[in-house]
């Protein structure tokens, strides 16, 4: 008797932009592999392909164009291949102008319907398997490699409408997860392991809770709910590291800034500035000026003198003159940043900025500004780094490799030591000998 044998199908997912698209991608997968599905690094062999795109800037879209081009051209051989694209693009993309250029992609969906994957992908291929799921996608657990360190998904969408920004227009206006919900995941996500939990929101410094009935009696925050939240991560068991991107200054009140000072709470902080220019803050709408930022940095530093301290900043703004460029050098210099992501303004359409201002600044003088940042940022990551040698730093290790693991600092510093394969997915303290901008070398202790 011939056994029939079923044919596995296989996924490879590709995943532009920020780490809210990465755990985006790990809940695709978690619906996928409930589909018996298995993933697969070369899209050559895959039977579904999937984009997770980025809309942030020109560049991150046009890169998803390049490879849809060539995921298509992988249909001539396998023609029941399936290639889609989800994310930022289809978010943004009201009048369909985007999908026009995307010609020949089978499924193109905003992250939110990522729940109908099922039934769209076994109405294409009826060998795979549909599945039952609910509407809301937040409730699809993640699937995650390292299990030691997870993205926890505390608020999507923004309300906030900076000037220059395609986030609102891509992902909707600002919605919080219940209270509950998130401690229900990190008890679990402790549960099985995870040492580091990252929460991610677009402005996760401004998540309100609708069920504050869970926050607990003995909670000492009273004003801020993020704040409240942060206490009641580091009550569980488990949880040993907590990170958050991306706060916005506003809402750095007094109570997120002690939060800065509980135990689990990582020795770093990103906080976007964007421009060192009141005035050009005030184009952007970010609702704050240079000197609320600069005060904003010191009252951090007074709770947490050692805290290191990431940014963004966009360079070529709508009229940013080389003397409004100046102030964001030498916000950057008094700042003294660990780290910064530097970008070059991208005019987005329908955004305020591309409706209103001119994108004035050329291509030649942003890439100019953008090599100032850059190398300004080198001299101080490298300054700054020099003071860690001889100190101890506790590293959560996730990579190994020919007797060398590697893994980021509380303070978000990449660190390489001689070690061993058991010594991935466990915190340890390594004395550092040897620093350059972006590494840190040392011996386990
Ligand atoms: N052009 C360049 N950079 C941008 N960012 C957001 N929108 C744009 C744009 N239109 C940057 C901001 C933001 C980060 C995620 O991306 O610095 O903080
Ligand atoms: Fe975009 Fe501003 Fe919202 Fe951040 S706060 S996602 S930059 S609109």
């Amino acid at each position: 008797m011939k056994i029939m044998t079923k044919k596995q199908h296989f996924y490879h997912i590709i995943t532009f932009g920020c780490q809210m698209n990465k755990n985006d991608s790990e809940r695709m997968e978690s619906i996928l592999q409930s589909m018996d599905l298995k993933s697969t690094e070369m899209p050559e062999n895959a039977d579904i392909i999937i984009m997770n795109s980025c809309s942030v800037r020109e560049t991150a879209e046009r890169r998803v164009y390049g490879k849809s081009r060539n995921f298509l051209e992988l249909k001539k051989k396998n023609p029941n291949l399936i290639v889609c694209v989800t994310g930022c693009m289809p978010g943004r993309d009201k009048k369909g102008g985007l999908k026009k250029r995307l010609h020949g992609v089978d499924l193109y969906f905003p992250t939110r319907d990522m729940v109908m994957l099922p039934k769209w992908l076994s109405e294409l291929n009826p060998n795979l398997r549909p599945i039952d799921l609910e509407k809301d996608y937040l409730t699809v657990v993640p699937r995650t490699k390292n299990k030691a360190q997870t993205f926890l998904t505390i608020q999507t969408g923004c309300n906030h409408f900076c000037t220059y920004c395609v986030v609102p227009h891509a992902r909707g206006t600002e919605g919080n997860r219940s209270l509950k919900s998130i401690l229900d995941e990190a008890r679990d996500l402790a549960s099985q392991g995870c040492l580091e939990i990252t929460l991610l929101g677009q402005i996760v410094n401004h998540y309100i809770a609708s069920d504050p009935e869970f926050f607990s009696k003995t909670n000492p925050y009273k004003k801020n709910d993020f704040a409240k939240l942060l206490w009641e991560l580091n009550q569980i068991e488990g949880v040993e590291r907590i990170h958050w991107t991306a706060p916005h200054p506003m809402y750095m009140d007094d109570e997120v800034i002690d939060a800065l000072t509980l135990p689990k709470q990582i020795n770093f902080i990103h906080l976007p500035v964007q421009s060192g220019n009141s005035e050009i803050l005030e184009k952007m709408n970010r609702r704050h000026d240079r000197e609320f930022y600069l005060e904003t940095i010191k009252k951090i530093r007074a709770k947490k003198p050692d805290i290191a301290i990431g940014t963004d900043i966009i360079v070529g703004f709508c009229g940013e003159t080389e003397e409004k460029f100046q102030d964001t050098v030498t916000l950057f210099k008094e700042c003294d940043f660990d780290i910064s992501y530097n970008a070059k303004y991208s005019e987005r359409s329908g955004t305020v900025a591309a409706k209103a201002f001119t994108d004035d600044i050329s291509k030649e003088e942003k890439k100019r500004r953008w090599f100032v940042l850059q190398d300004l940022m080198v001299d101080i990551a490298y300054k700054k780094n020099q003071v860690y040698v001889g100190k101890q730093v506790s590293v959560l290790v996730d990579t190994y490799k020919n007797n060398t693991c590697g893994g980021n600092s509380s303070e978000m510093k990449r660190v390489n030591f001689p070690g061993k394969k058991e010594n991935l997915g466990t915190i340890v303290s390594v004395k550092i000998n040897r620093a350059a901008e972006w590494i840190l070398w040392g011996d386990m202790l």
